[in-house]
């Protein structure tokens, strides 16, 4: 495929199949010719000042910002995670603005029925999915990768002694994922836009089964952390399933447009699909200049416990009608 010719002006790197650029995603997505992309499967900035410099200088220092060093409960020291309650209205409403611009265009980029994958958080999932609606999307759902994170689950601050029986939020065990996609001509059907684009459907998996949106996780293991320390790095065993159920033909460019160190762009070269990568700080595009190979090279077993779907077992309360639990 030629992909040279995504990389504009801007300085990029060829690693295999795949290209990296460094540059701002929302420039060059508005740059690229039209109906140019199958897919995009991104980790954006969920609360968009996190990666501002000024906020990776008080992440650096550990003193003030979006950033907050999670209580520590078993003796290890965690890495900072951005508190995005810390947001106020007008943040918010940034935020907001901001996907809508990205969603236009992203729509410019893709292919008609082209999907979208985009991480985000329980907390902020409502303001970005219906931003990148209005800029144009099709919500098509969320894929929920279920994952034990750090988030919430602490009683309310600075009173925990008088309520020592409450959580101010819960305590996060997944991560929603927006699935989206650049509409279709009106009236067309999914197998036309196939025929037509290459798009419009997701892939079923390589055992046969429909891709499914409750994916099991893990955290991001240890030896892919050592590989690239990017605040936000997301696993291979999550992303190598995403990337191989975007193109539903098993054909085509995707892109990963706020790229970070890479992990998509690797997890893209294991599975052999071609993938662009973009990235605005330049410090995270170096560093994916040398973490994408390293990435696609691992070997990842794949998740050996496929979703089941279980029948209830019926009830045994004495009084059927008042169990909320099973019989609701
Ligand atoms: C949440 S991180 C993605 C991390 C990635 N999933 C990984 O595993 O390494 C978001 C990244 O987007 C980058 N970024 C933020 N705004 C951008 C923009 N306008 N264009 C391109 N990259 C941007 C940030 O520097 C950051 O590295």
């Amino acid at each position: 495929m030629q992909l040279d010719r995504f990389a504009l002006d801007y300085d990029s790197a060829r690693i295999g199949d795949s290209l990296i650029v460094h540059a701002d995603c929302l420039e060059w997505l508005g740059q690229i010719p039209e109906n140019s992309l199958h897919a995009i499967v991104t980790d954006p900035p969920y609360g968009v000042k996190e990666y501002e410099f000024d906020q990776l200088e008080k992440r650096a220092n550990g003193s003030g910002g979006i950033w907050r060093i999670p209580p520590s409960f078993d003796g290890h020291v965690r890495a900072p995670l951005p508190r995005f309650t810390a947001l106020n209205p007008k943040e918010r409403a940034q935020l907001g603005r901001f996907f809508v611009e990205w969603a236009k265009v992203a729509v410019h980029a893709l292919r008609p029925g082209g999907h979208v994958f985009i991480a985000c958080n329980a907390f902020l999932s409502q303001v970005v999915f219906s931003s990148l609606v209005e800029g144009g999307l099709e919500f098509r759902g969320q894929l929920v990768r279920l994952v034990r994170t750090l988030r919430g689950g602490d009683r309310p601050k600075n009173a925990e002694e008088d309520f020592p029986g409450v959580s101010s939020l819960p305590r996060g065990g997944y991560e929603p994922w927006g699935l989206l996609r650049k509409p279709m001509p009106e009236g067309m059907k999914v197998s036309d836009c196939l025929r037509t684009h290459g798009t419009g459907g997701l892939r079923r998996t390589p055992e046969d089964r429909p891709f499914s949106d409750v994916i099991w996780s893990e955290r991001t293991p240890k030896r892919e952390r050592d590989i690239a320390d990017h605040p936000s790095l997301k696993p291979q065993s999550f992303l190598r399933q995403i990337v191989h159920a975007a193109l539903p033909l098993g054909e085509g460019l995707i892109a990963d447009p706020f790229m970070g160190s890479g992990s998509t762009v690797g997890a893209a070269e294991a599975v052999h699909i071609p993938c662009i990568g973009v990235e605005r700080n330049v410090e995270y595009y170096e560093m994916a200049k040398k973490a994408v190979a390293k990435f696609a090279s691992l070997s990842i077993e794949r998740d050996p416990r496929p979703l089941r779907f279980v029948k209830p077992e019926p009830c045994k309360s004495s009084s059927p009608s008042s169990c909320h639990i099973r019989c609701a």
